[in-house]
């Protein structure tokens, strides 16, 4: 049996209507608290939509405290002292770099004053921290950015999320300042998984598994029990004919706890570091308390969760999540 203290989700999308019905149970039943991702359409970027959200969270979920990101836009000081207590961190996208972020930043220049203020006012910056470079390099030129964002706000904490290379892992060490989050997916698969047998879109996400080298030095880290790191399932549901289409996103709730738990190999304390001590210290989450129990029974991860397939869907696991 793990007993895990008060897991947190650092990164999900949970989508609005009839998706969010659908997923949210995978969340809440593993989890006392998730961050969630503001790219809906139109986004999450002001506080009537961020409290009708948060609502609307409220009313489809049970012991589970939502952690509402708001979508970076050009916010004006008056503002986010109004928005600073309704929310977690604000989420800064490139402009049209993943899945609704249209409307996100075309110049990081343009949103200098706003990092300004939210470094006064003491809100977290949540980065997605890729260029429209060459593919699997995305990630590793955005590194400069980082850097630079770092060292111009030095009192703003950023976090760099769902690393997915080992240069951005080694960034964790160089700067005070910079956080990062992991996934399940990036921390498991490969472009094997995507691309190396028949092409596997339901693996598809942005941004895109890396090399066993990259996957490697993720799960070091996360084995370290490094404080900085942080889980952040990215869990991103998209229809099966969308994702047909070549949407980018995995579905990972309802597999997260039993596959973290064979990950870990029976090393419950880093396992509650990396799911929710680390994020509860970097940040002062002050969350109610609950525990989370896994018994070794058998898990087959669903086939289908409404119209979204799930990761690893039908695959056997060792544990099981109590009660669920
Ligand atoms: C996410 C989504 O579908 O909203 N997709 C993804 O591939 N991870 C957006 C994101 O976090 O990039
Ligand atoms: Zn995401």
């Amino acid at each position: 049996m793990i007993t895990l203290n008060t897991p947190i989700d650092m990164h999900l999308h949970l989508r609005e209507g009839k998706m969010l019905r659908d997923v949210i149970p995978y969340t809440y039943n593993q989890f006392a608290a998730a961050v969630v991702m503001p790219n809906l359409v139109p986004p999450v970027d002001n506080i009537d939509r961020l409290l009708s959200y948060k609502d609307e969270i409220l009313q489809n979920s049970k012991n589970f405290t939502p952690l509402m990101n708001l979508f970076m836009r050009e916010y004006t000081k008056e503002e986010l002292e109004v928005l600073k207590d309704e929310i977690f961190a604000i989420k800064l996208y490139p402009a049209g770099i993943t899945t609704n972020s249209e409307e996100g930043v075309k110049s990081i220049e343009n949103v200098y004053p706003v990092l300004e203020i939210m470094q006064e006012l003491d809100i977290p910056l949540s980065v997605h921290g890729e260029t429209n470079g060459f593919v699997l390099d995305r990630e590793r030129e955005f590194a400069v950015v980082y850097e630079k964002l770092a060292c111009d706000f030095p009192n703003l904490k950023i976090i760099m999320e769902h690393i997915s290379t080992y240069n951005l892992v080694e960034l964790l060490d160089k700067y005070d300042n910079l956080y990062a989050t992991i996934t399940l997916h990036h921390l498991l698969l490969t472009l094997d998984d995507l691309i190396g047998g028949s092409l596997n879109p339901h693996n598809f996400c942005k941004p895109v598994v890396k090399t066993p080298k990259d996957r490697d030095a993720l799960q070091k880290i996360v084995k370290s029990g490094h404080k900085k790191v942080m889980f952040g399932s990215d869990s991103a549901p998209h229809s099966i004919k969308n994702k047909l289409k070549g949407a980018a996103g995995l579905f990972s709730a309802p597999v997260i706890l039993p596959a973290l738990a064979e990950f870990f190999e029976g090393d419950v304390e880093t396992f509650q570091k990396f799911i929710s001590d680390n994020a509860r210290e970097n940040f002062d989450l002050n969350i109610p308390e609950r525990e989370v129990v896994l018994v070794e029974e058998e898990y087959i991860a669903p086939q289908l969760v409404g119209e979204v397939k799930p990761m690893f869907a039908g695959r056997r696991f060792t544990y099981s999540v109590k009660n669920f």
